[in-house]
């Protein structure tokens, strides 16, 4: 594992712990103003995508609770100064019963003693809500979360974290959980699925669900693992595994600073990070390309057939994945929905099986892997994430050395992911079909993709202009063949992820079965039409749809008098390998989606109902 170190000085590979789900937790002992700790935590995590937040103090004043359904900014505008050196806070995406005041964290006991915050989804509420009904508990919520403060409180005499132990052998589900009591600067805490990791520092301890919540305070982290529990005072860190033994952890030193996870003058999370791909290819190319080809990644296999298993975003680079791998391996590669995976067959199993995965921490991705451990096929996973589960789950790790991404729509994890597909299917290719100058010609291709990329993104402008023909649409088509199907699929997500136009993707030989009944002047067309051996075909269908009376945007390449003529507007990248096209069309489709959701006045880093990690199936 990469974090084992006892204070050594370990380069982030991934992004901070973007891992998680939905909701976010914070935690702080020591000799700051709680309050004010607990606030800029809960705002450092609100982008993960949240319905509600809320904050428990132990002060001199006993354990203060404020919570409200909105953003952070409601929050505080409505609360008072609050004394207090420890604490906990929440912001919770909601799962199980609405966003509301009441259902917001932290949920407290019926005494106002102790209070707890939850991530996860405890399974058996039902029973276990009965029971403490029937003990005289008064639940005030409809969440599944109270149950456990409720437990808390049965088990509570005067030990907490004996009381924590105690509730969680009478749960069924997953939990990040945190917990305070009145009168004790003691934050008591477990893992089960759910992230966690614990910020050390000098007289002062914090507890997050992810890194970014903590980083202005410290950079020494220890990551809590399913089935820990930890009790943590300004003075120490205590850690227990699920035995209950007390363990000694190992901290790393997280090497990027609060300030990489902050806009850096622009004006969304999204933006800044479309606009450090270069640095992410880069850096995707320097941490991985001479491992890979010199063997260290799917040495002495025999790999047949491959299976891509993702969600979301990281589907669409799968696809990607597919054509390269197959194009430059000559391997046959499928591609599954891992929410789709738990029912495929098992009579025609690949030996080899690429989970791909920006967070590591997305449910049905890990369901899958662990399907694919049970039927005993070779596991690779492609994540973004230092240490997330993922990569306790799988044989192989592939890093994929993005840098903290903060916008929920994934655009520099993507690109990421097609470098890595790249670099795989050229590492499976050199064994097998690659001459040793085309070899050279693709890693030629990649190495120039830095620049390729930063000239793309100097036509933001040129791009923000000519989505005015996107902008008052109900619905857009995005079309590509063959490798850039997927960069089309991808396009359309986006769009729809940020700017709330529906929008398909389509693989354009498909166009005549079915989307043609819907063209007319008012449904824009994106289409991408490079030079590789679609680009006959794209030429036709895009005839095809501008005869319809759509308009269409075409990204091509540049110097295309042909395609210019067909098209009501134009966006040229610089000339690429057909097979690594993806990569500079994928900045395109993703300015495309930025530009247009900036013109409508969309919340493009917090997409309503959308989260960054999804951990519940
Ligand atoms: C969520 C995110 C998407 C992401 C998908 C899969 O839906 O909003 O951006 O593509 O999860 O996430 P993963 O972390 O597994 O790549």
């Amino acid at each position: 594992m990469p974090h084992q170190q006892r204070g050594s000085s370990q380069k982030q590979s991934g992004k901070q712990e973007h891992r998680g789900l939905m909701c976010g937790i914070i935690g702080y002992s020591g000799p700051r103003d709680a309050q004010q700790v607990l606030l800029e935590g809960l705002q450092r995590l609100e982008y993960r995508g949240y319905d509600s937040a809320g904050i428990a103090i132990v002060g001199a004043e006993g354990l203060q609770v404020f919570k409200d359904e909105g953003d952070v900014a409601k929050l505080m505008s409505g609360m008072p100064l609050i004394e207090g050196h420890s604490g906990i806070g929440h912001t919770r995406w909601a799962t199980c019963g609405r966003p509301s005041k009441e259902n917001a964290h932290p949920m407290v006991d019926c005494d106002h003693c102790l209070a707890v915050v939850h991530n996860g989804i405890i399974e058996n509420r039902g029973e276990l809500k009965e029971r403490l009904e029937n003990l005289g508990h008064t639940f005030t919520s409809e969440t599944d979360t109270e149950v456990l403060v409720h437990l808390l409180e049965e088990y509570y005499h005067g030990d907490l974290r004996q009381a924590l132990k105690r509730t969680l052998e009478d749960v069924k589900g997953t939990y990040a959980i945190a917990a305070v009591c009145q009168g004790h600067e003691e934050i008591v805490a477990a893992r089960k699925e759910n992230p966690l990791i614990v910020g050390l520092g000098a007289e002062e301890n914090f507890l997050a669900s992810d890194i970014t919540a903590v980083l202005n305070y410290t950079n020494k982290i220890i990551y809590i693992e399913d089935g820990e529990m930890l009790s943590l005072t300004p003075q120490e860190v205590q850690i227990f595994n699920n035995k209950g033994e007390k363990i000694n952890k190992d901290y790393i030193i997280v090497s990027w600073t609060a300030e990489d996870a902050q806009k850096g003058g622009f004006e969304h999370y999204m933006l800044k990070e479309i606009f450090e791909q270069p640095v992410s290819i880069h850096n995707s190319l320097l941490g991985n390309f001479d491992k890979i080809m010199a063997g260290e990644l799917l040495s002495a296999q025999d790999i047949s057939s491959i299976k891509l298993i993702a969600c979301g975003t990281s589907y669409n680079a799968s696809l990607v994945g597919k054509y390269a791998i197959e194009a430059l391996s000559g391997i046959p590669a499928t591609v599954e929905l891992a929410s789709e995976c738990r029912y495929s067959s098992e009579t025609k199993e690949d030996p080899l099986v690429i989970l791909v995965t920006q967070s590591g921490e997305t449910a049905d991705t890990l369901a899958a892997a662990r399907l694919a451990k049970k039927r005993g096929q070779r596991t690779l996973a492609i994540t973004n994430v230092v240490g997330s589960t993922i990569t306790r789950e799988v044989d192989e790790v592939f890093y994929t050395q993005a840098g903290p991404e903060i916008g929920v729509a994934a655009t520099k994890t993507y690109v990421t992911q097609l470098m890595a597909m790249y670099m795989l299917a050229l590492k499976l290719g050199k064994s097998r079909m690659l001459r040793r100058d085309e070899i050279h010609r693709y890693t030629h291709g990649l190495k120039a993709m830095p620049r390729t990329v930063a000239n793309v993104l100097a036509k933001s402008e040129e791009i923000s202009a000519a989505v005015d023909m996107l902008t008052e649409a109900q619905s857009v088509f995005f079309l590509g063949r063959h490798i850039n199907y997927p960069t089309m699929l991808e396009g359309a997500l986006k769009l729809k992820e940020i700017s709330y136009i529906h929008a398909e993707g389509y693989a354009a030989g498909e166009l005549k079965h079915g989307p043609l009944a819907l063209l007319d002047a008012d449904t824009p067309i994106v289409a991408s039409c490079v030079w590789d051996m679609s680009y006959e075909k794209m030429l036709s269908a895009i005839s095809e749809v501008a005869a319809r009376d759509s308009p269409v945007l075409g990204i091509g390449i540049e110097g295309d008098r042909d395609l210019e003529a067909i098209v009501d507007q134009a966006i040229c990248i610089p000339e690429v390998e057909g097979i690594l096209s993806p990569l500079p069309l994928t900045v395109v489709v993703q300015l495309i989606a930025y530009h247009t959701a900036r013109k409508r006045g969309c919340p493009i880093d917090r997409p309503k109902n959308l989260a960054k990690s999804v951990t519940v199936d």
